[in-house]
């Protein structure tokens, strides 16, 4: 048996329908949406914009032109981040967050951007009064990520998202592990900005990702050039969406992202979180019963999503990820995930932990399986 649990970092397989959207766009339709009045350029802009709609349906976002396309969730979440902060703005942030909101957000505190960072309980979970107490009166933005890709813990958006109002801020919620895992409407919650990758729980391929950017935000484009429209003009036009993603887009990708978006709304969010859910649960009960094991994060199922992290006393990850692989064809990531203050949060520093993530199609056969893995690769390393 081959199995792959490494979902947090790219989802794999992909639904057979994303396959077949990826090569109906290169072998039949070809061209650049939006560079052409010919029958197969049209073509190409229309999945764009199916993509698109297909996209505002799954986050109940109005407008669809608000839904700009990038290359994964760093390129949105830099578009957010850097296309709205400006000097003498302040940002609040948390310790659960990746190096792809962080390292931004240390690149602009350099351009006088202040940061605060609000620390994290030790599993993983921001209390909302602690975002409040932050709050000053040049606050532009909340920056939090939805999921943690650590350990999985939820955060609560909605209180936060009722903070950001309060303080007239912005609220940037990063949902590289929420996105296709977990119902997001944006109205309700209140999100400004919604920055997520297509290759993850969205079950497109890599290279896509998009960010949502709501009517009240302003944003400066990262790049300039070909947009396919006011061609005329030297500056960038600012016109929703092609102004924010000058140079052709990735058509195959964001064909098999529609596919991916299709299949999620086929199947039905809930019905995929419920899955993902049970079987992060069934993990955690197995790994539960072996001595000296560390599972982290909350411990409350709602609380979490579909990641589990854990580390056993005395077992570099390292060690236990690649005995997995090499012993039993087993795909786990092992270490610090690129974030690395969400470990000093959860007290992981240095080596980090063994993290799992199941799928859409991931069984309870294979998590067995996992889990009579690990104790298997523990007792040959315990032995050696
Ligand atoms: N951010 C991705 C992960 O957590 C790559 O693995």
């Amino acid at each position: 048996m081959s199995l792959y649990l490494d979902n947090a970092a790219t989802s794999y397989p992909k639904p057979e329908q994303v396959y077949q959207a990826v090569l109906h766009a290169m072998r039949e339709v070809g061209a650049s949406p939006g560079r052409g009045g010919y029958r197969r350029s049209l073509e190409a802009s229309r999945i764009v914009f199916q993509a698109r709609e297909a996209l505002a349906t799954l986050f109940s976002i109005p407008d669809s032109a608000r839904i700009i396309f990038t290359h994964n969730a760093t390129g949105a979440l830099n578009l957010a981040l850097r296309g709205v902060l400006k000097t003498g703005d302040h940002v609040i942030t948390t310790s659960m967050e990746h190096n792809s909101v962080v390292r931004p957000l240390q690149a602009l505190s350099q351009s006088g951007v202040a940061v605060t960072v609000v620390v994290a309980g030790s599993d993983g979970i921001i209390d909302p009064d602690d975002i409040r107490h932050e709050l000053r009166p040049e606050t532009r933005m909340i920056a939090v990520s939805h999921i943690s890709n650590v350990c999985g813990a939820v955060q609560p958006l909605e209180q936060i998202a009722v903070v950001a109002r309060e303080a007239g801020a912005l609220f940037l919620v990063d949902a590289a592990q929420s996105a296709g895992y977990r119902s997001i409407d944006v109205g309700c919650i209140g999100i400004d900005l919604l920055a997520a990758p297509g290759h993850k729980g969205l079950l497109g391929p890599s290279g896509t990702g998009f960010l949502y950017a709501a009517p009240n935000v302003t944003l400066t484009p990262l790049m300039q050039g070909g947009t396919g429209s006011h061609s005329t003009l030297d500056t960038q036009p600012l016109t929703m969406p092609e102004g924010f993603e000058a140079g052709t887009l990735n058509l195959p990708g964001i064909a098999g992202l529609k596919a991916g978006v299709d299949f999620i709304l086929e199947r039905g969010i809930d019905a995929i979180s419920r899955h993902e859910q049970a079987l992060t649960q069934q993990a955690e009960a197995l790994l539960n019963e072996i001595p000296e094991l560390t599972i982290y994060g909350p411990r409350d199922p709602s609380q979490r999503g579909a990641v589990l992290s854990f580390t056993v006393a005395g077992i570099d990850p390292s060690i236990l990820a690649a005995g997995l692989d090499h012993d039993f064809d087993i795909a786990v990531r092992a270490g610090l995930h690129c974030s690395p203050q969400a470990h000093r949060t959860l007290g992981t520093l240095p080596g980090g932990t063994v993290r799992i993530s199941p799928g859409w199609s991931t069984t309870c056969e294979e998590i067995a399986f996992f889990s009579d893995a690990v104790v298997q690769c523990l007792a040959k390393i315990t032995s050696a």
